[in-house]
């Protein structure tokens, strides 16, 4: 058996987080700068159980039966065996490299997910379509989450800007103009899981307060999707900042993201929040790409421990 190659890119979301755990929309964006590569090598002469996993971003290297039960990998590798009604992997090497910095909100988890699901499907004979890959990805993610909305598997496995509401068929997006942004890291680690059940226990406690929240961010979504489709960035700059205004009622922010959102707005750039679960991880910008690298360097003198200029095209650039 030959060896196999996939990988996933990392995502962004550029507004909506948490409000899209509870049904309200949310808009993610792939960001290809960054990704994750799953390198499956076949060890036709070892036992069927000597299959290796070798992560060295997250210190694993292990053998799968080592694994404890409920690892996402090894669930990842069961959920792929039951689709193709098999029984076991035959032996093999999985190697897992990654430029996304866990933690960060750049769906780094996800990124893993999509990349194994896929190789393991290839090594297998089977290539799994894009829907069984976001299917399986979905329920892995849960291991890491909890309750996932979904939109980080499905802008992942699609690998394009869409709009998306839990439950629903996604949208793709089509963007009049291109737009830039510049991802900035806090250097802070946060987990998602933990973020997403504080959110949840401040909603049962204080219901009408963040269904409001949720409202409010629904309508921002809807707002930036319509200045997306017709190429109105300086509205959907205002409409970024109002965003991050509400995750910073909500308590989602923190000292440094606050601090990195202000950076970029003095420095030029025409919104700016924090993405994904909050409480450290990463702010967008969004600018001009004339601005782009002054913002970006602004920005790390002000503390970001790295920065990521990213470009979604329009839909006449991709046409040509
Ligand atoms: C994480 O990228 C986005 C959240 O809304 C969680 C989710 O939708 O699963 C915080």
């Amino acid at each position: 058996m030959p060896a196999i190659s996939c990988s996933a890119p990392g995502k962004i979301i550029l507004c909506g987080e948490h409000a899209v755990v509870y049904g309200k929309p949310a808009i993610a964006i792939p960001v290809f700068n960054v990704a994750t590569n799953c390198h499956i090598i076949a060890q036709p002469t070892a036992s069927s159980n000597e299959t290796l996993i070798a992560a060295p971003g997250i210190g694993l290297r292990s053998r799968l039966s080592s694994l404890r039960e409920n690892h996402p990998i090894r669930k990842a590798i069961e959920f792929v065996l039951d689709s193709m009604k098999l029984d076991h992997l035959p032996s093999c090497e999985i190697h897992i490299n990654s430029s996304i910095p866990s933690a960060a909100g750049l769906g780094s988890s996800a990124s893993t997910s999509i990349a194994l699901v896929r190789a393991l499907s290839m090594y297998l004979g089977h290539p799994f379509d894009d829907a069984e890959v976001s299917r399986i990805a979905f329920e892995i993610e849960k291991i890491h989450h909890g309750t996932p909305s979904g939109i980080d598997t499905t802008v992942i496995t699609y690998g394009k800007p869409l709009f998306f509401i839990k439950n629903y068929p996604y949208e793709l997006l089509h963007l009049r103009n291109s737009i830039t942004l510049v991802i900035a890291d806090t250097g802070i680690k946060s987990s998602t899981a933990k973020v997403v059940a504080e959110v949840r226990s401040n909603w049962e406690k204080s219901h009408r307060e963040f269904e409001n929240y949720f409202d409010q961010i629904q309508d921002i979504s809807r707002n930036v999707k319509r200045c997306l489709e017709s190429g109105n960035n300086l509205t959907l700059g205002e409409l970024l900042n109002r965003n991050h205004c509400i995750l910073i009622e909500m308590g989602i922010s923190c000292s440094k993201l606050d601090i990195l959102v202000k950076c970029a707005l003095e420095n030029g750039a025409q919104g700016a929040k924090l993405s994904g679960g909050g409480q450290g991880g990463n702010i967008i910008a969004l600018v001009s790409s004339e601005k782009a690298e002054t913002v970006a360097e602004a920005i790390r003198h002000a503390g970001a421990v790295n920065t990521i200029i990213t470009r979604v095209p329009s839909e006449d650039e991709k046409a040509k």
